[in-house]
């Protein structure tokens, strides 16, 4: 028999910076760790600004140079529907999270929270590096690093599922 897949969409305003860097390094994680067949991962935008775009170049370079390869993803808006498929709906920040809560379904039977609700090491917004420098997508990227291994980690104790 099939097991069923545990489903997983980040999402941020863009989906061009931290949603999909989130991406990226969860998928490698998931893969690294033997289990792509059994976590799914995707992500997405509150916002349909970039739909269609791949993630901006900074974002992606700075993901490379860590040995993560974002460059097949394009940005898409999220949708009321993802609730119906996704066990797990994590934002970066609490602007995010209110665009979600105001699409989710009250009946929502998934996780519906923060990026960092998993991880002791930080608290609060993942920041949205778009307007600023370099070291902001640095900064993204070590808060995404050690919280997707942490929720990783809390979705293989609670055996794989959603
Ligand atoms: P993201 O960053 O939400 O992490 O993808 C942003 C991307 C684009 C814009 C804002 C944030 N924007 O205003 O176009």
């Amino acid at each position: 028999m099939e097991q069923k897949k545990t489903k997983v969409l980040f999402v941020c305003l863009g989906n061009i910076c931290r949603s999909p860097t989130a991406h990226g390094v969860f998928r490698q994680l998931v893969e690294d760790r033997g289990l792509s067949h059994l976590i799914e991962t995707d992500s997405a935008g509150t916002g349909a600004y970039h739909v269609g775009e791949p993630p901006d170049h900074r974002a992606t370079m700075e993901a490379a140079r860590r040995g993560y390869d974002l460059s097949d993803l394009r940005a898409r808006q999220a949708v009321a529907t993802d609730f119906g498929y996704y066990d797990y709906v994590i934002a970066m920040d609490v602007q995010n999270l209110g665009g979600l809560r105001s699409i989710c379904p009250a009946d929502y039977p998934g996780y519906l929270g923060m990026m960092t609700d998993f991880t002791d090491r930080y608290e609060g917004d993942v920041p949205d590096p778009y307007f600023g420098g370099a070291a902001g997508f640095t900064h993204v990227l070590d808060m995404l690093e050690d919280a997707c291994s942490a929720l990783l980690d809390q979705i293989v104790v609670r055996g794989v599922s959603g």
